[in-house]
């Protein structure tokens, strides 16, 4: 039993009084009502399949819904599901008040947003501002010639064929610049060239962006999540792609004009954030976002001044003291969103787990070590089940990016061998594979033939054999989120690292002057004394992963969470 020794009498004591909010909601905690919800991540094309295309849909996620009542979360972010292309699965946006007609309708979306409603899940949609399709009209529009009145919506450079205007380059891989035979120009695009930048410096865009967004606020949208908002104020003839020097200018007026009129939660993507920037990006007047979402603790495990298929092992002291400066630089002063895994990062329990023997054990560690700590708690899509990387053959892969960089690579001399370790470990498509909903054909996620190949391991990995195992990560993923909503000091305990000097060991506590946290785990294989039994006495034990814990030592991935009585009940510590 993973609860085995909960004694909840004891705890009840250090509950606080719940407060309401502006909308009256009850509150668990003295932080504003988002700050103790839990957030699902739904990658749309491989969520559930309803219609036998072998692409997840929006009806799929409507007939998914009891799952993720059950899972207990607040709120999805949906990526995105707008008229798309799909270059880059739909982060290349056509337009922006219609579905996609592979993931729906307009109806259908409105008949997600308001059953999920019924199930008090808000939809959190993905907003990709930074650029739009070379199919959206604007720019079909903008590249018939340099007097059209939406020329100004796109970044435009004058040049001879040939000759790009500089050498910046573009995320997945090439130039940042398209030659436009049209306009006799180069339009600057960070992503593919059919994603061209939109040009924010032009008031009539920011004001279509505001209108747009504001259609989405009156269908009953429960928030955004900003897709590169750190990259909208480039500075090309800089050489500037994010933090631009009029980024928090146009922010500021971005969220004034539209998510201050609601009770949204906001969440800015920003993979060049500090905590600083982080702290205007959260800053708790409200004035940009409600939380960022940044990735220090993520891009460890890469050569320094190398990409990201360059890898490197893990520098785990490195992801102790990052992970200890954004939970204490930004304590009280801002909020960050906690997460392991999204669309575009491999999966946590292949990267820094262990998806052999310790599966279940490791993947229940690293879920317990994020969520004891403060911010929103992210879940990526079968997360909660301790999905795993894929290996697959280079014509099974479906990422753009991946698939870029294989070229490039092959151009550049790698071998095949070395190339494809990279894609193991990193592609994209590792988080993108289809969700494992049952050993049924094709995991239950389609009844046609699934657009990439589901994951050979469905059989043993799947929903169905975990929601009713009270032992399964699943079951450990919903009494996490059980826990945050029932103890404040979650949500609002100042962080304190433990065992800073550890080689094995990741520990912290928790405290908010009424309750005491204690998260302990072994983030290896190999068993060790952890040494901390002093700092556990009194406390309860709330949660572990394994059933019978032995004292101080902490077997391969044993994670365990103890609550009890602040150390100064006066006061914060
Ligand atoms: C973000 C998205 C990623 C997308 C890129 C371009 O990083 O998360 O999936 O490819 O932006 O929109
Ligand atoms: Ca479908």
């Amino acid at each position: 039993m993973i609860e085995k020794n909960r004694t909840e009498d004891k705890i009840e004591k250090s509950k606080a009084e719940p407060e309401k909010n502006a909308s009256g909601e009850t509150l668990g905690s003295k932080a504003p009502w988002w700050k103790n919800s839990v957030i699902y991540q739904i990658y749309p094309r491989s969520f559930q399949d309803s219609n036998k295309d072998g692409i997840g849909d929006i009806q799929g996620i409507i007939s998914r819904l009891d799952y993720l009542e059950d899972l207990g979360i607040d709120a999805v972010w949906l990526s995105p599901v707008y008229r798309s292309p799909q270059d880059d699965n739909g982060y290349d946006i056509s337009d922006y008040q219609d579905i996609d007609p592979v993931f729906g309708t307009l109806k259908d979306m409105e008949e997600l947003i308001e059953k999920a409603g019924e199930r008090g899940i808000r939809i959190v949609m993905d907003l990709v501002l930074n650029h739009t399709s070379d199919e959206h009209p604007w720019f079909c529009e903008a590249k018939k010639g340099r007097e059209n009145p939406f020329h100004d919506y796109y970044v435009w450079r004058d040049g001879v064929e040939g000759e790009l205007p500089n050498d910046m380059r573009a995320c997945f891989g090439g130039p940042a610049w398209q030659w436009e035979p049209e306009t006799g120009q180069y339009y600057f695009h960070q992503f593919s060239v059919k994603q061209p930048d939109l040009n924010w410096d032009n008031p009539q865009v920011r004001r279509e962006i505001y209108n747009m967004i504001s259609w989405w606020m009156d269908k009953g949208v429960g928030g955004f999540r900003l897709d590169v908002i750190d990259q909208i104020a480039k500075e090309p003839d800089m050489g500037i792609t994010n933090n631009g020097p009029r980024l928090h200018e146009y922010i500021r007026e971005l969220s004034r004009e539209t998510f201050q009129k609601g009770d949204l939660i906001t969440v800015g993507e920003a993979w060049g954030a500090t905590p600083e920037l982080a702290r205007l990006y959260s800053n708790p007047d409200g004035s940009e976002f409600s939380m960022v979402f940044q990735f220090e603790h993520i891009g460890l495990d890469q050569e320094e001044d190398g990409e990201k298929w360059d890898l490197a092992p893990l520098p785990f002291k490195k992801l102790k003291s990052v992970m200890k400066k954004w939970q204490t630089e930004l304590h009280g002063c801002g909020w960050n969103s906690l997460f392991w895994d999204n669309h575009d990062l491999p999966r946590i329990v292949s990267r820094w787990g262990n998806d052999g023997e310790y599966r279940v054990e490791s993947a229940k560690m690293l879920a317990a070590l994020l969520h004891g700590m403060q911010g929103t708690p992210y879940i990526y899509q079968g997360e909660e089940l301790g999905m795993t990387n894929v290996r697959y053959e280079i014509e099974e892969y479906r990422d753009i990016e991946t698939l870029n960089m294989y070229r490039e690579r092959l151009e550049k001399g790698f071998s095949k061998k070395e190339i494809m370790e990279s894609v193991y470990a990193k592609s994209r498509d590792n988080a993108r594979t289809p969700m494992q909903w049952s050993k049924e054909d094709q995991a239950g996620f389609t009844e046609g033939t699934a657009w990439i190949k589901v994951n050979p391991n469905y059989p043993e990995i799947n929903a169905e054999s975990q929601v009713k195992d009270p032992r399964s990560i699943y079951s450990f993923y919903k009494q996490l989120i059980k826990l945050r909503k029932e103890y404040p000091v979650f949500a609002d305990g100042r962080f304190e690292m433990l065992a800073e000097e550890s080689e094995n060991i990741f520990a912290y506590a928790r405290d908010d002057g009424e309750c005491r946290l204690l998260v302990v785990c072994n983030f290896f294989e190999e068993p060790v004394k952890c040494g901390l039994a002093g700092e556990w006495e009194g406390m309860e034990l709330l949660l572990g992963n394994y059933p019978d814990p032995q004292g101080d030592l902490m077997r391969p991935y044993e994670a365990r969470m103890y609550l009890g009585k602040a150390r100064n009940s006066s006061g914060h510590i």
